[in-house]
């Protein structure tokens, strides 16, 4: 027998893992450190009371006969993809509920949506990106290009048309820089991909973090129910990230080479996916309910909080940046010009401090690093107290 030979092609181990594992061996050396973990995008509040409340009571429900439930709907039960849009109706997107389809996170379904798409597609990513979009087409064996996300652009690629694509990843706010696409800049690329017959992959997960006028989704965006696909994820929108729970959105209109696009991936979640767990989405349902949007709003706060304070801290140090603003992530230029895996040596074995290597997301991000305000507050604080001591002195 033979292996998927385009495993082969793959950096050896996905970044996160990566660094957690240096982290740990770092960790093993001398136990007696207390590293403050500003890496890996996790949340470190609990979830909201009255999510954990639909949580329990959706547990108790599967203790009764009655009420018990086997094999959810293969796209989710029909009170929380109704909760889901009314939420996009909140921000003034139109998406039906039949157009929704809940999953286990936005991270598998931008992972496994190229199922449903032919190997000889031309994937566009912008670089720096998110691993999970490269790494994924690399296992299928489809072609990548990149479109350069820089300084001098604001980390926003927009679109080159004299460069053909079939399948674009976008994600904005973006992971890891930070940066937000305006309405027009977006308009941009869902014009490119309408005259390019091309599929955008739109990344929402995000979104919660954005205060200013921006697009929340694509949707937003005239033009795009005819080429996007939407993910979303209640990861860092209210702290599921172990809990597990997304939501992937698809025009019934989209339509690619005679066929259905959103029947496509019901058929090949139906096939492969087996639902989430009926406490899990009752406790989804809880974060739309209008006590939950409140409730999730003052974690929210409390990460754009740590987010000021870690951009109080560079603005100090006269560090650049981007993100922060419309953003968890902070996206900084390595001071010095020191390389994206040397700052990472640095802060971890001189300030005790994670955060990830801007070039483990792409050639453009060498020379830059990624800090993340999911952290603890008071862990937080320190973190940066130690920063601009190691750095001031
Ligand atoms: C991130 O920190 O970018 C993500 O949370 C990591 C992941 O999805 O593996």
């Amino acid at each position: 027998m033979k292996i998927n030979q385009d495993f082969d092609k793959l950096v050896p181990n996905y970044l996160f893992a990566e660094i957690a594992k240096r982290v740990n061996e770092y960790q093993a050396s001398f136990p007696e450190k207390d590293i403050i973990r500003l890496g890996i995008g996790d949340v470190t509040l609990p979830l909201a009371p009255v999510v954990v409340e639909a949580m329990k009571k959706g547990a108790d429900d599967l203790a009764c006969k009655e009420t018990f439930k086997g094999y959810p709907d293969y796209e989710g039960y029909a009170f929380v993809r109704e909760a889901i849009s009314d939420y996009y109706k909140s921000f003034g997107v139109s998406v039906s509920a039949d157009e929704i389809l809940i999953s286990d996170g936005a991270k598998s379904d931008c992972g496994n949506i190229g199922d449903i798409f032919g190997k000889d597609n031309i994937v566009l990513v912008t670089d720096p990106v998110y691993p999970v979009y490269v790494d994924s087409n690399i296992m299928a064996g489809r072609k990548i290009i990149y479109a350069d996300s820089n300084k001098e652009n604001g980390f926003k690629a927009m679109p080159d048309e004299s460069v053909h694509a079939d399948i674009i990843y976008l994600c904005s706010p973006n992971n890891p820089t930070g940066a937000a696409y305006t309405a027009d800049e977006l308009k941009k690329w869902v014009e490119y991909a309408n005259s390019n017959d091309a599929v955008i992959l739109y990344d929402s997960a995000y979104e919660a973090f954005i205060s200013e006028d921006l697009p929340r989704s694509i949707f937003a965006i005239e033009g795009a129910r005819t080429c996007a696909i939407e993910f979303c994820s209640l990861s860092k929108t209210a702290g599921f990230t172990g809990t597990r729970c997304g939501y992937t959105v698809i025009p019934k209109e989209l339509e690619r080479d005679g066929h259905n696009i959103y029947k496509l991936w019901y058929r090949r979640q139906a096939t492969k996916f087996n639902g989430v767990s009926w406490p899990v989405q009752c406790a989804a349902a809880a974060v739309f309910s209008e006590e939950g949007q409140k409730q999730i709003k003052v974690n929210l706060e409390y990460y754009k909080g740590n987010a000021r304070i870690i951009s109080a801290a560079l603005d100090e140090l006269g560090i650049s940046y981007t993100g922060g603003k419309n953003s968890p992530y902070i996206w900084l230029e390595c001071p010095d010009g020191m390389g994206s895996w040397e700052f990472f040596d640095l802060l971890l074995t001189k300030a005790n401090v994670v955060g990830t290597p801007g070039a483990g997301f792409g050639k453009n991000g060498e020379g830059f690093f990624r800090l993340t305000s999911f952290g603890d507050r008071d862990k937080t604080i320190e973190a940066v107290e130690r920063i601009k001591k190691l750095l001031k002195a």
